[in-house]
């Protein structure tokens, strides 16, 4: 008989898909060990620099040897204090920096985290699908049932929720929003949070608004915060994030504000884990919050014009595009006649034919199939690059 192998792994690893995003980056990896170059459109990782105001203070408070120390891992009192100013600045609204906020290794680990501490096995979770994979997966690791509910701009999402309350015993604890969306560039109007918080409460599931695209926004509109709407506050959270706003994606700052039991909750459970994050980074966070409002715009209209070139591009290509109005990403259907291959599929042949890297739907869930996420991280002149290397790619494919 066969000896069992001493390396097992938990009974969750096998309710973990590959991640694909892990393969297409591989992929791309071993293009550019071969010298291609790959353009880029995978994943939202900006490649642009944070503020530089941000980098002169992490550098100088390096420095201070009393940085490198355990940091306070709820965040320091000045940037906890700098984010209810911030709220109160851009949204109106009144924080508790103290038990109102508090700060994450990223929003990708804040949810993650706050996920272990709401749910477990027979608890069960809304998502909005297709979805960015830890909205879904911390869930799943939790132990959680998800129940994935097709997103949709309209009053038939919040239909679906109603429906799936009504029919599910016990009833969803949790509905994981992210409005601007990703992938989907849906974004939510004031009235769409009032109609969820009167959900909420009728049949009494948290609300966690992954708010990250918060600032990436287009042609006039602004993304309300959840937190903005009554009564938000008393069911939910909203996690931000200092990624895209300020493009410190590696910096790994993020943070949860709104509910102070949630709150509460999610530091301790952290308190299991991590020790927060480098004060150096957190003193550098402050500037971020306090002195950059005024790059926003200007980040915001670079990604505008990125999303312009790369539409036109694609219709050009005869593409039915939809325009967001925020968020990195186009989220682009396959047309004719290359929809009969999967976006997985479609994704491998962009990346060997084109040199281009592209995300397929599939990688949010099967709701995302038929369709692919190309990330706004590229410049203007690697966007109309893609697009040509695309188009000969498929012409290619058609004559096959
Ligand atoms: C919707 C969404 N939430 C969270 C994140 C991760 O943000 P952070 O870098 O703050 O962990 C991303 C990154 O792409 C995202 O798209």
């Amino acid at each position: 008989m066969k000896e069992e192998s001493i390396i097992r792994l938990s009974n969750r690893m096998d309710q973990l898909p590959p991640y694909l995003f892990g393969m297409i980056n591989k992929m791309k990896m071993e293009k550019r060990r071969k010298g291609d170059d790959v353009i880029d459109l995978g994943m939202g990782n900006p490649m642009d620099p944070a503020p530089d105001a941000v980098i002169d203070k992490l550098i100088s408070t390096a420095k201070d040897p009393k940085s490198h120390r355990y940091p306070e891992s709820s965040g320091i009192k000045n940037l906890k204090l700098e984010i209810s100013k911030y709220y109160n600045r851009h949204y109106n609204i009144n924080l508790d920096s103290e038990k109102e906020t508090y700060f994450t290794i990223g929003s990708k680990e804040g949810i993650s985290h706050l996920c272990l501490a709401l749910m477990g096995p027979s608890d069960s979770v809304l998502v909005p699908a297709p979805a960015f994979p830890v909205h879904i997966y911390a869930a799943v690791i939790a132990g959680a049932n998800v129940v994935r509910i097709p997103i949709s701009p309209d009053e038939t999402f919040l239909n679906r929720i109603v429906t799936v309350c009504e029919s599910f015993y016990p009833r969803p604890k949790v509905l994981m929003i992210n409005y601007p969306h990703n992938p989907t560039g849906v974004v939510a109007d004031r009235e769409l949070f009032k109609e969820i918080i009167k959900l909420a409460k009728r049949f009494r599931f948290m609300v966690v608004n992954d708010f990250a695209y918060s600032k990436i926004t287009f042609d006039g509109y602004e993304a309300p915060s959840f937190l903005e709407t009554p009564g938000a506050k008393d069911i939910g959270v909203e996690f931000g994030s200092f990624s895209k706003s300020y493009n410190m994606a590696g910096w790994r700052i993020g943070y949860c504000v709104g509910n102070s039991e949630i709150i509460q909750a999610l530091g301790k459970i952290k308190g299991y884990f991590d020790y927060g994050i480098f004060s150096a980074i957190q003193v550098a966070g402050i500037i971020a919050l306090r002195d950059c409002d005024d790059t926003i715009p200007k980040l915001a209209s670079l990604y505008q014009s990125r999303r312009d070139t790369l539409c036109d591009g694609l219709e050009r290509l005869g593409w039915d595009i939809q325009r967001p109005k925020a968020g990195m990403f186009i989220w682009a259907k396959i047309p004719e006649p290359f929809n009969k291959m999967s976006s997985m599929d479609f994704a491998i042949e962009m990346m060997n034919r084109a040199n281009v890297a592209v995300a397929p739907g599939t990688g949010f869930s099967e709701e995302g199939e038929g369709y692919l996420r190309l990330a706004l991280v590229e410049n203007e002149e690697r966007l109309r690059q893609a697009v040509r290397q695309m188009k000969k790619a498929l012409n290619e494919i058609e004559n096959l």
